[in-house]
């Protein structure tokens, strides 16, 4: 069976800065997470941790701490898979 997992694109990603009462979305390796819960107990702190929201973090992440195990940390926060604008939902 599919997974039920959203195919987000990158017009849905970007609104979802955490910014306007939205949630905010990274992508990571590939998969889309919602970092709203975290963003209290980041160590690097709410503004860090928001440079990679309603984007692709994946460079960034892996640039600051390719040691944290984010598949892990946020297994209960993932969205979807980030897919290009026409293989989107809707
Ligand atoms: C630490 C930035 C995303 C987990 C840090 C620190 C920075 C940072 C600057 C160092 C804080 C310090 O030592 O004073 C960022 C940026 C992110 C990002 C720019 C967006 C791309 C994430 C995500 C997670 C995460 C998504 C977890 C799912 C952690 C952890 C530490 C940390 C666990 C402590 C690492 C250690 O001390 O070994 N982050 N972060 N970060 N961040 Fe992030």
């Amino acid at each position: 069976k599919d997974t039920p997992y959203l195919r987000v694109t990158p017009s849905l990603l970007k609104k979802m800065t955490g910014r306007k009462g939205k949630d905010a979305w990274m992508v990571l390796g590939g998969r889309v997470y919602n970092i709203t819960p975290y963003i209290p107990f980041h160590p690097g702190g709410e503004p860090e941790l928001l440079k990679g929201a309603g984007r692709d973090g994946t460079k960034l992440f892996g640039e600051i701490h390719p040691w944290v195990n984010y598949e892990g940390m946020l297994a209960a926060c993932l969205v979807g898979i980030y897919v290009s604008e026409e293989d989107g939902e809707a």
